[in-house]
């Protein structure tokens, strides 16, 4: 027994001696009116013990408070690091507990934007005052403490996490009851309309001119679908989904000094064999706009590359480079092919090229749990974009094959902004195969492909077929309206892809055509300055649920 204990069983004693002693010489009378002084001593016992208990539970580690952080001025500037110095000034500590439930953060009153965020302190004084300092420092938004204390047991779990990982995430359970819920996109006249979750794999094409609403539609299925715990891998070169990601709780990659980088090593797979190989050359005899004896050249030096390295210790591009400067030529065309072949493949390995292809980490990013933003804004060409986008599909498909779980629920989202300068234009049949069997098995393993494009002509044919759900908005290009004709059933619908409003859009799918307004997602009003510093300097702790 623990010696608080005994203090209460010592304390009832005595009150209850003191009783009997005080009315000893009526005992009789006592007994008579036992019920009543029987309830009277049960009462005050209980009332002691219950007192006594209360203190006694141990509160491992702080009082937690949770609270709610409610940003009233949309453009409200907030800079969470300060929010956190000031919390830690107070000697409190402030953890953001980002929450995307429906009901939760991003919500859909419009103009207002919550976070929940968790106050740890000594003392539930302390901490009301570390709110008071907090609220007083600038205007638009508002810490309101709730009134309960977190359960300890809670609190605990969450402050380990936090402290165990750089950041925490706890995904969003899926709902096995609901087996195929609504992806909702928007609306029209008051019907909810939207992509039911299992045909996500059929991947989608989102096509408009600019400033139609492309990107604003896209943020919503990234939005929804992570609301049904499917996480997105978004490719962007504008930071346009820098709060998004953020807010979601997930994690942004980027080539700029100081972020987390993320690095692709397209011959990883080399020492496997001729098909790799042969994959390998292919897309980079179509990226580099190879001809046929420098295709050759290429195939040969990574045939050897793969003869003499082994799969725990894989070539890299320099190597290649320098296996194919290596090379002998017996002719004056033949050593100028392999000049310029030597000239295509140096801005792969030098400047950024060097950091970018070199190593290999995508597959360590956490894509497959929260949704991750690998953007590409600072990457110097467009062919190292291509080279970036279309190794990370392939890895992704690797990766999934290796589960061995086939899925028509999908697992993945990823998303290709500007997707004519990502994916691969293969010149010839072999090409384009490659794509459509990439494509082909991304789908067959749960990865859902959104390619993002301002016009259908500029997508090779074989990627455009092999999306089985367009989302269309405005498009004025004759080629492209020709294009539409030659797929929609629906004739007289391409007229109005004319006039249609931004976030109008016409959806195509295998089931028929449905036209709609996407209601865009209320973000993050967060500075960039707030994010980048976050991001670098990764003590903050973001849990979604
Ligand atoms: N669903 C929508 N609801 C309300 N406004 C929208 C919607 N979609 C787009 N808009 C408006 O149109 C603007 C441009 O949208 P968005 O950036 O999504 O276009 P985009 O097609 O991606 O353009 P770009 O090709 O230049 O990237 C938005 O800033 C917003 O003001
Ligand atoms: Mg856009």
């Amino acid at each position: 027994m623990k010696r608080e204990d005994l203090d209460v069983y010592l304390l009832i004693a005595a009150l209850m001696i003191l009783l009997f002693y005080k009315n000893y010489g009526n005992i009789l009378k006592i007994l008579m009116n036992l019920s009543i002084y029987l309830v009277m001593i049960l009462a005050a016992a209980s009332f002691i013990i219950l007192i006594k208990m209360r203190r006694l539970s141990p509160r491992k580690g702080p009082l937690v408070v949770p609270a709610r952080l409610s940003v009233y001025d949309k453009d409200a500037n907030i800079n969470l690091n300060k929010l956190k110095d000031i919390a830690e000034g107070m000697g409190l500590r402030i953890i953001f507990l980002i929450s995307i439930g429906r009901s939760g953060l991003m919500g859909r009153s419009p103009g207002k934007v919550a976070y929940k965020v968790l106050l740890l302190g000594k003392d539930r004084e302390m901490i009301r005052a570390g709110a008071s300092a907090i609220n007083s420092t600038s205007e638009g938004f508002k810490i309101e403490l709730m009134e309960r204390n977190l359960n300890p047991d809670l609190a605990q779990e969450i402050i380990e996490i936090c402290d165990e990982s750089e950041v925490a995430s706890i995904g969003v359970g899926r709902n096995p009851e609901r087996d195929e819920p609504l992806l909702e996109l928007g609306e029209r006249k008051g019907r909810v309309i939207g992509i039911p979750v299992g045909e996500l794999t059929k991947h989608i094409l989102v096509i408009g001119q600019t400033g139609s609403g492309k990107t604003t539609t896209v943020k919503r299925i990234i939005y929804e679908a992570w609301n049904l715990g499917i996480p997105s891998l978004v490719l962007d070169s504008h930071w346009e989904y820098r709060n998004l990601i953020f807010g979601m709780g997930g994690r942004i990659f980027c080539s700029r000094a100081g972020y987390p980088q993320v690095c692709i090593n397209p011959l990883i797979s080399i020492p496997k064999g001729e098909k790799e190989i042969f994959l390998v050359a292919e897309t980079l005899s179509s990226l580099l706009d190879l001809t046929p004896s420098q295709f050759y050249l290429l195939l040969k030096a990574l045939r050897r590359l793969s003869d003499i390295s082994s799969e725990k210790n894989p070539p890299n591009m320099y190597d290649l480079l320098m296996e194919i400067k290596g090379f002998s030529t017996s002719s004056q065309p033949e050593e100028e092919s392999r000049a310029s072949l030597v000239r295509k493949l140096e801005p792969l390995v030098s400047g950024d090229g060097e950091a970018i292809f070199k190593c290999d980490n995508i597959l360590s990013t956490g894509f497959e749990e929260v949704p991750t933003l690998l953007e590409l804004g600072d990457v110097e060409s467009d062919l190292q974009k291509r080279l970036i986008a279309f190794f990370t599909l392939k890895r992704i498909k690797d990766y999934y094959i290796r589960e061995e779980a086939k899925s028509r629920y999908p697992k993945l989202i990823v998303v290709l902004e500007e997707a004519e300068k990502l994916i691969p234009y293969y010149k010839d049949q072999i090409g384009m195969e490659l794509i459509s069997r990439l494509f082909a098995e991304l789908r067959k393993f749960g990865v859902a492909l959104v390619l993002v494009s301002q016009s259908l002509s500029e997508i090779p044919e074989g990627a455009v077929r092999n999306t089985g759900i367009k989302i269309i908005h405005k498009v004025e290009s004759p080629s492209d309206l020709k294009f539409l004709r030659t797929f929609m059933r629906e004739k007289n619908i391409v007229d109005k892809i004319l006039t249609l409003a931004p976030g109008e859009c016409i959806m195509n799918f295998p089931g028929g055509v449905e036209s709609l307004q996407v209601r865009s997602v209320d973000e993050l009003p967060l500075s960039r300055e707030s994010v980048d510093e976050v991001i670098m300097m990764n003590s903050f702790y973001w849990i979604s649920r």
